[in-house]
């Protein structure tokens, strides 16, 4: 049944969405290169969650230290425990200083260094010569490098004429018999219209789903939309169980408070006052990168060092940091620490504990930002008129686990990278593809369904015993016993969401109905996370298994594929790493054991 309301039809060439770093550098990018662009965005742009990012963007500009992209390139490598694609991370780690640069040109208001370069600060597992030294990589905003991107990248998109449809919420990707994708349906938040996007290529630049848990840092919009639409289109999602917990985020909030903080001299205390990062990290020590750092605080917490009545967070300081430095470099976190732990940061510590971050799992791509739905013959196998950018994707540069500031270096360079592909194939105003309409028919027919729930059931209640479990039984530590408690979990969230009805029926604007859809979108990547989690027997990054505390490079380097159904029945894959580099110029970094 499709209800009678307006449905609008566009044809583009390209359709993007999401509009946070990742998809606004693409849109400008497809838009400059004479393509007719369509950005199609939940939240306004500025308010994508690339906003929050702080610390900065990683790139061996050399403006502080000696540093090369083989010394970052080392590092990433390091970083994803071996996990990552070598191949894409040379991509990456090789176009960074153009990128930031571009950014610079673009208007990108960087700090600065006394003699008027761009400022670089230390970062957890930045080094230079393979790990000997720390180095300054990170190219700063003061501590709202994110912001200050973004808002340029919007700007820049408006330049050049990107056409956007904002307050707009993506419901279903249009893929047609042969298995490529023609668009993607939209429900306009406003007035309820439902917009059919055609297209020559969707890029989905979703973000992540940091919401599938109780507590991150993650805006209350990261839900992981694109790649929910991608699951149900048939296409796995790789590397779920590798979900970065940021060290610093504020107890009891979540908020982010910067590793650029560690970055500027500040440090961890546990309940005796101790820096315990020394005995864990003895060269790196507060700069050993996050998922070590998270380990190391989760472990002095179970050890009883937690600090608190309920000795369950770490003291961070820069208290002793002259307050000029915090004035100017640290702002923000100045304030966010204000507001949300109530201290002063230039005389007393800040509360904090591990948190959900980051996503490193999602839409697997090529460097190129294609999506790869593998096949029996081909891992790498392309979805005609599919790409994925930014959290949402899994290229994959950060493997088990992401270093900082490679996350806002990802999104310009694969943004990047999706315009450049994009130009090369698509060609401007080209004809699109015909499309039938039991295709469109079938999505609408979807949302219409879940729009008329009727049961006693209440969204909230079901998105909470969903995060719960992820925060329980998926967490910093996982075993055996609790990933499979953790599964069982989620089934009786799929059982009583079966039940779950809205407040208000209403063609338009209701809130309830969008938290419902980003349940729906948050509930399968649930499964998925939780799934991969306890089918990889081994600990790697960011997934640490009590029961298997080695990694097991002879069976485990290899990505894992979540297949979903919408009753949440998972199924596990594999596909390999790719173990070898795009030029001669660099050979692959072997595996070797992890310290820092
Ligand atoms: O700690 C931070 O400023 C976060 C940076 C990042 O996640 O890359």
């Amino acid at each position: 049944m499709v209800a009678a309301y307006k449905i609008v039809e566009h044809d583009y060439d390209v359709v993007i969405v999401g509009a946070g770093g990742a998809g606004l550098r693409a849109a400008l990018g497809m838009s400059a290169a004479g393509l007719k662009t369509a950005c199609v965005s939940k939240v306004f742009p500025t308010r994508s969650h690339t906003v929050a990012a702080q610390g900065g963007i990683a790139a061996s500009l050399s403006n502080l230290d000696d540093d090369d992209w083989r010394f970052h390139m080392y590092d990433t490598v390091k970083g994803s425990d071996w996990l990552g694609d070598q191949d894409a991370i040379e991509y990456m780690v090789r176009n960074a200083a153009a990128a930031v640069i571009e950014l610079e040109n673009f208007g990108v208001p960087f700090s600065r260094t006394e003699d008027g370069r761009i400022y670089q600060r230390p970062f957890g597992g930045h080094t230079g010569d393979y790990g000997e030294r720390m180095v300054r990589r990170a190219c700063a905003a003061a501590d709202r490098t994110g912001h200050a991107i973004l808002h340029t990248l919007y700007q820049q998109s408006l330049k050049h004429q990107t056409n956007f449809f904002i307050e707009y919420f993506a419901l279903e990707l249009l893929m047609d018999d042969e298995g490529a994708c023609r668009g993607v349906v939209a429900w306009c938040l406003e007035d309820g219209s439902i917009h059919i996007f055609r297209a020559q290529t969707t890029v989905l630049a979703t973000g992540g789903y940091g919401r599938v848990y109780y507590t991150c840092t993650s805006a209350y919009t990261c839900t992981g939309d694109g790649s929910a639409m991608a699951l149900r289109a048939g296409i796995p999602l790789q590397d779920m169980e590798f979900v970065q917990f940021h060290p610093t985020g504020v107890y009891g909030a979540g908020c982010l408070i910067s590793e650029g903080v560690r970055g500027e001299g500040g440090y961890l205390t546990n309940s005796e006052g101790e820096r315990f990062m020394e005995r864990y990290a003895p060269k790196a020590k507060d700069l050993a990168s996050r998922d070590v750092v998270s380990r190391a605080m989760a472990m002095e917490i179970r050890a009883g060092k937690g600090v608190g009545p309920e000795k369950d967070y770490m003291l961070l300081h820069i208290e002793h940091l002259p307050a000029e430095i915090i004035r100017e470099r640290l702002p923000g976190i100045s304030e966010t620490a204000r507001i949300f732990a109530g201290v002063d940061t230039t005389k007393e510590p800040i509360p904090v504990c591990p948190t959900v971050h980051y996503n490193m799992g999602g839409i697997p791509t090529n460097y190129h930002a294609e999506v790869i739905r593998p096949t029996k013959d081909n891992p790498d196998a392309v979805v005609p008129g599919l790409m994925a950018i930014g959290e949402a994707a899994c290229v994959s540069v950060h493997g088990a686990n992401r270093l900082g500031c490679n996350s806002l270096l990802d999104l310009v360079v694969f943004g990047r990278s999706a315009a450049l592909r994009a130009a090369e194939t698509i060609k401007p105003n080209g004809r699109l593809p015909s499309l039938s309409k039991e295709i469109t028919d079938k999505a609408i027919g979807t949302f219409d369904q879940l729009r008329a729930a009727k049961g006693d059931g209440k969204v909230g209640e079901v998105r909470v015993d969903m995060q719960k479990a992820m925060q329980s039984n998926c967490a910093v530590f996982r075993d055996d016993a609790t990933l499979k408690e953790g599964k069982a979990k989620l089934e009786q969230v799929y059982t009583k969401a079966k039940d779950i009805g809205l407040s208000d029926q209403s063609l338009i604007w209701n809130t309830d109905l969008v938290d419902y859809l980003e349940l729906r979108n948050l509930m399968g990547q649930a499964v998925a996370t939780m799934h991969s989690a306890a089918e990889r027997p081994e600990s790697r990054g960011a997934h640490a298994r009590d029961d298997f505390p080695e990694r097991d490079d002879q069976n485990w380097m290899k990505h894992s594929l979540a297949y979903v159904d919408e009753s949440g029945k998972a199924t596990i894959a594999y596909r390999p790493v790719h173990y070898y580099t795009l030029s001669n110029d660099v050979s692959p970094f072997p595996p070797q054991k992890r310290v820092y």
